[in-house]
């Protein structure tokens, strides 16, 4: 029996679907609002709001400032992120070493697995972003509940939340947290040239005193950069199994005796055989400024979120706010830092 031929009318269900809407503005994804959730938009509508650095606007949230983009991911992953008792969390403000921190622990997790350095080694061609993971910027960034099965154990994350902001099984649970801090001077420069680079064109470059100002009152993303580091400075001296507290001053100053403590501290210590066989310095190297930075993948690639790999590499050296603050610079933001850690015991190095 052949086909009954339709011979109505096209009625509007028929017709041709409408044209795609205009693609969105060419903006990398770092640049662009995630989608927010209507529960998200409400609690922004009524937040403190400053201009941002890069992004549109900074919000306060629970006493710390972040980017429009960033919130659902805050949220999502306060909400939703179940810490593992064996779970390993690389904490830092931004600009303080972060990618470093993460291509140590990486290598130092992953030594038996990788035990060449110099051939088959992640790390030798994927940035260490993309290896360690920021919990509320990449996993969760989006407001989705991503499925964290495949990261075995233990499950090595990162994120730039401060203590206060922890998702409430991060404290709940046995999980270890390695916190890295830097000098504020060093990390004010560093963060000053990263947004700068990140802007686009079109955008203009920020001016230093700009920021410096924002930065000083504590408006930077996941500032007051001094609140941030205090939290984690007071965690580490009351759990000191839990949060361990390392430097990147000392890190740069005596790397080796502090991946051992790392090493220790994540109950992985290096064996007899390991240092003679000189897997810590064989670690080292791999992670260096000099390697990690001239590795195609950092050279060249980007990460999924937009930015380019070489934007974490500069200069990876302790003292180059030398070259860019000027004298009042430099003293309103040492009677800050003093100010705020009198009392705390903690002391931050700005020279080697
Ligand atoms: P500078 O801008 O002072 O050079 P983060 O990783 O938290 O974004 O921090 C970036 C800073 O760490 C940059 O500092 C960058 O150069 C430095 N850095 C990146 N990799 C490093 C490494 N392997 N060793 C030392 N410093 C490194």
């Amino acid at each position: 029996m052949s086909p009954t031929l339709s011979t109505a009318a096209p009625t509007s269900q028929s017709l041709p679907p409408p044209p795609p809407p205009p693609p969105p503005l060419d903006l990398p994804k770092y640049l662009q609002d995630s989608q927010l959730t209507q529960e998200c938009r409400d609690l922004l509508s009524i937040l403190p709001t400053e201009k941002g650095w890069l992004s549109t606007h900074l919000h306060q949230y629970q006493g710390f400032w972040y980017a429009t983009r960033h919130m659902q991911g805050v949220l999502s992953c306060q909400k939703h992120f179940k810490a593992h008792d064996t779970d390993i969390l690389l904490v830092t403000t931004p600009k303080s070493g972060t990618t470093w921190l993460k291509a140590i622990t990486f290598a130092l997790l992953n030594r038996e697995n990788y035990p060449d350095t110099t051939q088959n080694h992640p790390l030798l061609t994927a940035n260490p972003h993309d290896l360690v993971p920021f919990l509320e910027l990449k996993l969760y960034v989006e407001g989705q509940c991503p499925d964290l099965a495949p990261f075995g154990s233990p499950r090595l994350f990162s994120t730039h939340l401060p203590t206060v902001s922890l998702p409430e099984s991060v404290t709940a649970s046995s999980c270890k947290l390695v916190y890295l801090c830097r000098n504020p001077r060093d990390v004010f420069v560093s963060f000053w040239h990263f947004t700068n680079k990140l802007r686009l064109h079109n955008m203009g470059t920020n001016s230093l005193d700009e920021v410096y100002d924002k930065f000083c009152r504590g408006v930077s993303i996941y500032g007051p950069f001094w609140d941030h580091v205090l939290g984690y400075w007071r965690e580490s001296l009351e759990m000191p199994h839990k949060v361990f507290f390392l430097k990147y001053e000392d890190l740069k100053e005596k790397p080796d005796v502090n991946l051992r403590r790392l090493a220790e501290f994540l109950g992985c210590p290096f064996s007899a055989e390991e240092e003679t066989e000189g897997v810590v310095d064989e670690i080292l190297k791999l992670c260096s400024f000099d390697n990690l930075s001239n590795l195609e993948v950092n050279r060249i690639a980007k990460l999924s979120s937009g930015e380019e790999n070489n934007t974490f590499f500069r200069r990876g050296v302790v003292g180059d706010w030398m070259n860019y603050l000027t004298d009042e610079m430099i003293e309103r933001l040492d009677q800050i830092t003093e100010q705020k850690l009198q009392g705390s015991g903690l002391k931050l190095r700005c020279v080697l």
